[in-house]
C-alpha cells in the first residue's frame, strides 16, 4: 500500500459515516470513513459505490489529471473546479476544450454529496451519472464517445493497476465516474467562522457579522439558504434578473410554473465563488444583496416570499460581512482534497 493510501486509511476521524466497505476490495481491515463536520446530516453514500480508500484515491488522481481525462491533455476537473476557489472558478462562464464556453456558471463542489438533484436545473439525479455525462461530453473533454475515453484509460499502465485495486476491473468511463464521484463526495466544508460561532466560540464572529446574521434570518434568507448547508436544494425563481434567457427547471419538468427556477445555491464559501447566479451575470456580492433589497424584478414565477426588504446600507454591509463568515479556509488547504503528489 503506498503512502497516500495509508494516509487515507488512517484518516479515521470523528462524526463518522461507516460504509459498506467491500472487504475483498480493501486491504485495510478498518472501514473507510470520512469526517463529517459536526452538526451536518449523515453523509449520503449510495450502496453501489461505497467509499474505499482505493476508489477515493483513484478518483482524486483522475480529477486532477488532464492527460487522463481530456483528448488534448489540457483539461481536468480542476480546470474549472479549483480548490483555492472552493472548487468553483472565477469565470462568468467556464471554458472547456478548444475554448468552448459552457452556458452556465460553474457550481462549487463542497458538500455536493448532499444535493439529491444536481446542476442548476436539477436535471441529473446522481453524482456518478453527472460525472459520467461530463467526462464523455465532447464539449468538455473532447472524447467523441464513451468507448474512445475508456480505450484511452486502458492504455495507461499505472491506471490499469489503480482501477484493478479499486474495482478489480479494467479501466472504463463508468468506473472512472464512480471513482471521481467517491472523491468528490468526500469534499466537505463546515469549518468556517460561522461554524465555530455556532459551536460555542462567541469570538468567532465580529459584532458586525453578528448583526448581519440577524439580518439574514430576519429577512427570510434562511428559508431557502437553510443552515447548516445554506441550501434546501429546491428550485425557485428569485427574480434578481430582469430577463431569464433560459427555462431553468422547466427544461426538465416541462411545467410552466418552473420557468426561471434554479436550484438554491449554497452560500458556504460565497466570497470565493463570484460571479453569481446561474449565468454568472452579477460579479459583486453586495450587488446581489442590493437586488434582494429591492424585492427583485416582476417575474411571473418569482417566489412570493421575495419582497422589498427595506434594509439600510449599514444592514446590507453587515449582511455581506456575515456571508463572508461562511468561508472555510481549511477547505482551501486540506491536502486530502488537493492535487496528489
Ligand atoms: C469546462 C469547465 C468544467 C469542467 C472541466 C468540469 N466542470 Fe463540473 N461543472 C461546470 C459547470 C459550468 C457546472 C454547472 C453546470 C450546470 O448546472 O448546468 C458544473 C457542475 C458540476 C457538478 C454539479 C454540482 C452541483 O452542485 O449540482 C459536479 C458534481 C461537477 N461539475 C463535477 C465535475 C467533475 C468531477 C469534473 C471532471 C470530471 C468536472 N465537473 C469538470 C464546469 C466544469
Ligand atoms: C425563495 C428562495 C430564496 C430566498 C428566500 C433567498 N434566496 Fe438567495 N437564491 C435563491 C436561488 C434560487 C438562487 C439562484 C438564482 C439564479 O441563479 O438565478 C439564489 C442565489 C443567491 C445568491 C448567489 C449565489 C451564487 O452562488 O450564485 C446569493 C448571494 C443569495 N442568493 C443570497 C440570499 C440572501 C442574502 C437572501 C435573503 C435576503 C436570499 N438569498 C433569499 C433562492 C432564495
Amino acid at each position: 500500500m503506498n503512502k497516500l493510501l495509508r494516509y487515507y486509511c488512517s484518516f479515521l476521524l470523528c462524526g463518522l459515516v461507516l460504509t459498506g466497505c467491500q472487504r475483498e476490495l480493501s486491504p485495510d481491515p478498518k472501514p473507510s470513513i470520512v469526517e463529517v463536520p459536526p452538526g451536518f446530516p449523515p453523509l449520503p453514500v449510495p450502496a453501489d459505490n461505497p467509499f474505499t480508500a482505493e476508489r477515493i484515491l483513484l478518483g482524486r488522481r483522475l480529477f486532477y489529471d488532464p492527460q487522463a481525462l481530456s483528448m488534448t491533455g489540457t483539461i481536468s476537473c480542476a480546470s474549472c473546479h479549483r480548490q483555492e476557489r472552493a472548487f468553483s472558478d472565477a469565470a462568468t462562464l467556464s471554458t472547456g476544450i478548444h475554448g468552448r464556453k459552457h452556458w452556465r456558471s460553474t457550481l462549487p463542489l463542497a458538500n455536493v454529496a448532499y444535493a439529491s438533484l444536481l446542476l442548476w436545473d436539477g436535471s441529473v439525479g446522481s453524482l456518478e451519472h453527472d460525472i459520467l455525462i461530463t467526462l464523455t461530453s465532447p464539449r468538455v473533454f473532447g472524447w467523441p464517445d464513451t468507448a474512445a475515453f475508456s480505450a484511452h484509460l486502458q492504455r495507461h499502465l499505472s491506471y490499469r493497476n489503480a482501477f484493478y485495486q479499486a474495482f478489480r476491473a479494467e479501466p472504463s468511463a463508468a468506473l472512472a465516474a464512480k471513482a471521481i464521484a467517491a472523491f468528490v463526495r468526500t469534499i466537505l466544508s463546515g469549518h468556517s467562522p460561522y461554524d465555530r460561532f455556532v459551536r460555542g466560540d462567541t469570538t468567532a464572529l465580529t459584532p458586525q457579522q453578528r448583526r448581519g446574521m440577524q439580518v439574514f434570518f430576519r429577512s427570510g434568507c434562511s428559508e431557502c439558504h437553510r443552515p447548516p448547508l445554506f441550501s434546501d436544494y429546491q428550485f425557485y425563481c428569485n427574480g434578481l434578473l430582469a430577463h431569464y434567457w433560459e427555462e431553468g427547471r422547466a427544461a426538465v419538468t416541462r411545467d410552466p410554473a418552473d420557468i426561471a427556477r434554479f436550484r438554491t445555491p449554497s452560500l458556504r464559501n460565497i466570497s470565493l465563488t463570484a460571479p453569481y447566479l446561474h449565468d454568472g451575470s452579477i460579479s459583486s456580492l453586495l450587488e446581489v444583496l442590493r437586488r434582494y433589497n429591492t424585492g427583485g424584478f416582476p417575474i411571473a414565477t418569482k417566489d412570493r416570499r421575495l419582497r422589498p426588504l427595506g434594509l439600510s446600507e449599514a444592514e446590507l454591509i453587515a449582511l455581506e460581512a456575515f456571508l463572508h463568515s461562511l468561508t472555510d479556509s481549511s477547505l482551501l488547504r486540506n491536502p486530502l482534497y488537493g492535487r496528489p503528489e
